[in-house]
């Protein structure tokens, strides 16, 4: 064990130099496989309008009763770049009604929600949303905010921790009392993507789809090796879409529909999700003194470097964790162990680069902070880290 090599963690723009050498997966992406990947990423539903339109009726609910100011307040995002001159001028000097549902159509025909896409016709001099579908941007994208919140330019692989997609869904007309009660018991940046499957309610936060290239583990418990695993998982069994999925560890055995609009997407997909790297740290969002005692910490008294490892701060290629090892067990709530419900019931330690950008931290948002996180593992590993010691740390993570 003590003769894995080790390609140490330094500082993040140290890391690349330290591991001069290292074989990185995204050396070798294809451009136009990866802007491929970018379409299907931003805009291919899989034909999975038959489960949000037919089954769920979303189309109905988001004309008659979702304005644009409603879903920017469920965490919806818009695209700025998909609005034309006139809308944008419109939405600065209020002649477009924000509270209008005929506003959230029009935004869906333009295809300037992300992650949502909507089929919308002219009838009789109306315009009628026929048919909506989701994205996997719809989770794993943001906006920079840079027209106003939650308008902006797309920030793809950035988990929209804004998003209460259990309440998005709980506006649903097809759902019992109990499935809404689940559903918005959920929260921002949170979804349970087994609660249709095991029939259990512990909502997990909305990971980065960046900073995976190299990562040989996907997802919080390292059930499959490489992102297609779950791709093809969520595209079928979660948005809808058209195709296959099984995997005998968990029982799930799914087939929507009669033709398979998931699997050819795969390639280009994975292209593009190991194209897009962890966002560096904002300038001057971390104190450079307390960052280098920091990183000393990680290697040293904290012990971090045993799991988070590598250029990627992470042994996720060497193995995963049980869940007593694990400082984010028990989960909060009484919610059921998360692992329990995966195919490995075990934890992959987590990536951290671009770790500022996500708060709450651990699979279940346990710590809000970088500095609770550590406070934690103080406690939990029985560390002995003092106060300085404890931020100086969180000021390292910051960093990465
Ligand atoms: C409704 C929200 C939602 C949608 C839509 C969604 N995801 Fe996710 N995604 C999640 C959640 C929650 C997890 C965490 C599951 C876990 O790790 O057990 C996740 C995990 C992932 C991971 C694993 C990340 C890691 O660190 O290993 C990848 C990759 C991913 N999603 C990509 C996609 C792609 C590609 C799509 C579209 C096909 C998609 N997701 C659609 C919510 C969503
Ligand atoms: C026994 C292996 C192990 C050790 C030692 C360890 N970690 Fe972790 N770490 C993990 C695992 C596994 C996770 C993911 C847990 C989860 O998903 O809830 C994690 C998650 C995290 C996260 C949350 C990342 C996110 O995306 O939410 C941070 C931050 C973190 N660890 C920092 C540290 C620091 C700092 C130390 C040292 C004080 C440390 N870890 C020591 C295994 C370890």
């Amino acid at each position: 064990m003590l003769a894995r090599k080790l390609c140490l963690p330094l500082f993040a723009s140290a890391v690349l130099a330290a591991c001069a050498g290292h074989h990185r997966d995204d050396d070798e992406l294809d451009p136009l496989l990866v802007a491929k990947g970018r379409q299907i990423f931003r805009y291919d539903t899989f034909g999975d309008g038959a489960k949000w339109t037919d089954q769920l009726r979303m189309h109905e609910v988001i004309a008659s009763s979702v304005s644009p100011a409603a879903a920017l307040a469920l965490g919806i995002k818009v695209d700025v770049d998909a609005l034309p001159p006139a809308v944008r001028e419109g939405i600065r000097n209020g002649s477009i009604d924000l509270n209008s549902p005929r506003t959230t159509v029009t935004l869906l025909k333009l295809g300037a929600v992300v992650g949502i896409l909507g089929r919308v016709e002219t009838v009789r001099g109306q315009e009628v949303l026929e048919r909506v579908g989701i994205t996997c941007a719809l989770c794993h994208s943001t906006v920079d905010n840079g027209f106003a919140a939650g308008i902006g330019k797309r920030l793809d692989g950035w988990p929209n921790r804004d998003l209460n997609v259990g309440a998005v869904i709980a506006l649903s007309p097809a759902l019992t009392a109990a499935q809404k009660a689940v559903y918005n018991s959920w929260g921002r940046g949170r979804y349970d993507p087994r609660f249709n499957i095991d029939g259990k309610n512990g909502p997990v936060e909305i990971p980065p789809a960046y900073g995976l290239a190299g990562i040989h583990k996907i997802t919080y418990t390292g059930d499959g090796d490489d992102v297609t695993y779950w791709n093809r998982y969520v595209a079928v069994t979660q948005m809808g879409g058209l195709g296959h999925f099984e995997d005998d560890r968990i029982g799930v055995d799914v087939t929507n529909g009669s033709i398979d609009l998931v699997r050819p997407a795969l390639p280009a997909l994975r292209a593009y999700q190991l194209s897009l790297k962890a966002p560096p740290p904002p300038p001057g969002s971390f104190d450079y003194d307390a960052v280098g005692r920091g990183r000393a910490l990680f290697v040293g008294k904290g012990r971090c470097i045993t799991c988070h490892l590598g250029s990627k701060f992470t042994d996720a290629n060497l193995g995963l964790h049980a869940p007593f090892q694990v400082v984010s067990e028990p989960e909060p709530n009484g919610a059921p162990s998360y692992a329990s419900r995966s195919a490995t019931k075990l934890y992959r330690t987590a990536p951290l680069m671009g770790v500022w950008q996500h708060p709450p931290y651990f699979h279940n948002g346990k710590a809000a902070t970088l500095k609770e996180v550590v406070e934690i593992y103080n406690q939990r590993k029985a560390l002995g880290l003092s106060p300085a010691e404890v931020s100086d740390l969180a000021e390292y993570l910051k960093a990465l």
